[in-house]
Order: C-alpha cells, then sequence, then structure tokens
C-alpha cells in the first residue's frame, strides 16, 4: 500500500510542479448563470448549459414526474429491463430534428464513443480523428483496436493526403470530427467532409457535443448554414445545451440496430434514470418549438468577441489563448476578483502552450455583463497576452 501511495504522491507533485495538478471545487449553481463558490457569488461563463436548460422549471417538472412514475433509477442495462416507456419517445424525437431513420440512446457522451467506434471498425480498419477532437472520441478509437491516424485539425487537403496513403489498405475506414470543436469553438466543414468521404468510399461520424440546441436553428451542426448535410453518423450528448444528461447516435435503421446489439457501452451498462430522459425529451420540445432562443447564445458569443476584439464566434464557445499555465491561471483569478467564473483549461485538455480561458455564453447571460466581461478580456488579458 505504501508503494501505491508513493506512486500517487509523485505523480500529484510533479503535476503541481508543472501547474497542471487539478482540484475539484465545489459549485452550488443557482440558476442558469450564477454559481456559488468558495462563498463567493459569480457569473459563470463555464457551464455548458447553453439554453439554461437544466434549471428551467418545466424542464425539471418533467424530471420529477418521471421519478414518481417510474422511480429514481432504472434499475438494469437497456437490454435487460433498464428500457422504461420514456426512451421511445427520446429516440423518436432525436430522430425527427437531425432527419435520419432511427437513434439509439447511451448513458452519456462519452459512452456513446467509446461504444460506437468499435462496433464499426475492428483490428483492420483505420480510424482518421481531427486532432483537436474530443478525447472520448480517441478513446473509442483506441478500444477499436484499429490502426488510429490524426489528421491536422480541419485541414481536408492533409485529411485527403492520409486518405490517398492509406484507403487501399483497409476495407473499412472511419473519419471522426467534432461538429463544434469543444475547446476551439469552431465548426468542422462538414459538408466537404462528407463529400470526401464519399469520394473515398469511407464513413463519416460527426460529434455534435456542442452543437446540438445552439447551432443550426438548434438542430446541430449538420444543418449550419442554411443546408443540410447528410453525415451518416451524427452522435451527441444531451448534457449540454440539452440540460440533461446522457448520449446519443442518430444513423439509419440498420446501423442503430447493429448497435444496439453490439455496442459493449450500451450493452453492459445500466440505463439512464427516468428523469435524465423526460428532461431530455421536454428540453428537445422546446428546442424544437423556440428556434429564436436557441439563436441566443451563439448571438451573445458575438456580441462579445465583437467588443472584445477577437476573432468572431462560431457557436457559444470562446477561447481566449493566453499560452502558459500560470497566466492563465492568474486571469481566471482576477475574472473572479472581477465576479466571473471563467474556468482555466490547461494540457492535457489542450496542447501544451495553449492554456486558455473557455468562454461559454448561455441564452441568459445579460448584454451589460457581456460588454463588461469584453472589455476586461480586451484591456487587461489579451493587451498584456
Ligand atoms: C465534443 C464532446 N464529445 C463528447 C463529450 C462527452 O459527453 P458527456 O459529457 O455526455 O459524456 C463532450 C463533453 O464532455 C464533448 O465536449
Amino acid at each position: 500500500m505504501q508503494s501505491l501511495d508513493q506512486f500517487a504522491q509523485a505523480k500529484l507533485d510533479d503535476l503541481q510542479r508543472r501547474h497542471l495538478r487539478r482540484a475539484l471545487a465545489e459549485t452550488l449553481r443557482e440558476d442558469g448563470i450564477w454559481v456559488e463558490r468558495d462563498g463567493r457569488r459569480l457569473m459563470s461563463f463555464s457551464c455548458n448549459d447553453y439554453l439554461n436548460l437544466s434549471q428551467h422549471p418545466a424542464i425539471k417538472q418533467a424530471a420529477q414526474a418521471a421519478i414518481d412514475k417510474y422511480g429514481a433509477g432504472s434499475g438494469a442495462s437497456r437490454l435487460v429491463t433498464g428500457n422504461h416507456p420514456l426512451y421511445a419517445e427520446l429516440e423518436a424525437r432525436l430522430t425527427r430534428i437531425k432527419q435520419t431513420e432511427a437513434a439509439v440512446v447511451f448513458g452519456s457522451g462519452y459512452l456513446a464513443n467509446a461504444g460506437i467506434v468499435p462496433v464499426l471498425i475492428g483490428r483492420d480498419g483505420l480510424v482518421l480523428v481531427d486532432e483537436l477532437a474530443h478525447a472520448c472520441i480517441f478513446a473509442g478509437a483506441q478500444l477499436s483496436r484499429g490502426k488510429v491516424m490524426t489528421f491536422r485539425h480541419n485541414d481536408l487537403d492533409h485529411l485527403r493526403k492520409l486518405l490517398g496513403e492509406h484507403r487501399a489498405a483497409h476495407e473499412h475506414v472511419l473519419i471522426v470530427t467534432d461538429g463544434v470543436f469543444s475547446m476551439d469553438g469552431d465548426l468542422a466543414p462538414l459538408a466537404e467532409l462528407n463529400t470526401l468521404a464519399n469520394e473515398y468510399d469511407v464513413w463519416l461520424m460527426s460529434d455534435d457535443a456542442h452543437g446540438l440546441g445552439v447551432v443550426g436553428g438548434g438542430r446541430g451542426s449538420s444543418f449550419s448554414g442554411n443546408t443540410h448535410i447528410p453525415v451518416p453518423l451524427q452522435m451527441g450528448t444531451l448534457s449540454k445545451a440539452v440540460g440533461a444528461y446522457g448520449g446519443y447516435l442518430c444513423a439509419s435503421a440498420p446501423v442503430v440496430d447493429l448497435i444496439r446489439n453490439r455496442a459493449r457501452t450500451l450493452i453492459y451498462s445500466t440505463g439512464l434514470p427516468p428523469s435524465c430522459v423526460a428532461a431530455s425529451i421536454a428540453a428537445l420540445d422546446l428546442i424544437e418549438r423556440e428556434p429564436g432562443y436557441a439563436a441566443l447564445p451563439v448571438q451573445k458569443a458575438k456580441a462579445f468577441t465583437t467588443r472584445a476584439k477577437l476573432p468572431e464566434a462560431q457557436s457559444p464557445i470562446v477561447p481566449v489563448i493566453i499560452g502558459a499555465e500560470e497566466a492563465t491561471l492568474a486571469a481566471s483569478q482576477m475574472l473572479a476578483d472581477e465576479g466571473f467564473l471563467a474556468a482555466a483549461i490547461r494540457p492535457p485538455t489542450v496542447a501544451a502552450g495553449t492554456a486558455r480561458l473557455r468562454l461559454t455564453f448561455t441564452a441568459q447571460h445579460p448584454d451589460d455583463a457581456i460588454e463588461r466581461l469584453a472589455d476586461i478580456v480586451r484591456e487587461k488579458i489579451m493587451a498584456r497576452a
């Protein structure tokens, strides 16, 4: 036991030395935007609850009603007895929103990515992943035991080169990208990726964790730019703009049926609590009904980037890249002193030398607070970076 503790302590000391040690900070979310932390009340620009739906009265009510009707937990994996009646309703709604034939809901977005990729790609396959894609896509790719290669961020020429060099050696090839990049807030060129995938007869999967509910009129990144890009594998999560918890894949009927039969993270993991599924249904109802509300987070992010003189926001996520870890922590602390919660994001979540404040904008952020934050970022952070 002693060697185990020594091992852990040495690792922690190393993280500490490199300003990379993390700690869980107790955070009490009062409503959509205000949080309490260390006895202080701060306006959060660090939640992924882009539409503030985790706190919406009708959505909380839907979750409570589901607990009363079906209980606190689902009791088993979906393929055993955990498939309560709300699942079919949620999957029908996702299918309609994404305009695919079918949908399957997982326990989380992480579980979805870790489960989907190994069903589609085996030892002989190839997974081509954008270098800035989310960690759980890489986890899924590693679990597939196929060959994993990264292409430079949003670089179609590099991807084409890799396809030209490696396509012929593999029967099945899967390209995976975030639709909205989680730490940079930019969008993937899905139309061009889809054309390239068709040209080389390979499969394309997008992770729309940060797109559903906030871009493309709320339908997500495959609907942005007023066109519908028929990405065959559209994965996402119910934990960001939808305000609840869970992951999903929208795809054709046979693909979804195969995933239900083979995805280990679906088969060997307990179904979601009924309250999560009910909250997601109520949230998607609202998103479908109110595209104007769904457009607000990106509008607010754009107002911020214009005033802060940063590149125009494409999503509710705006990175303020500082570089050094220590300086990023200091900037986060300075903003806390001004009443704002803006979390410092450090390696390995982002590449070395690109530590940043990752700001997220939500429908209910007041315009005057956004202006004040922009002025501080422009004058006290970017001017010194
Ligand atoms: C792009 C992306 N994919 C997947 C996930 C994982 O989703 P979940 O939080 O539902 O596990 C996240 C967020 O954590 C994400 O940002």
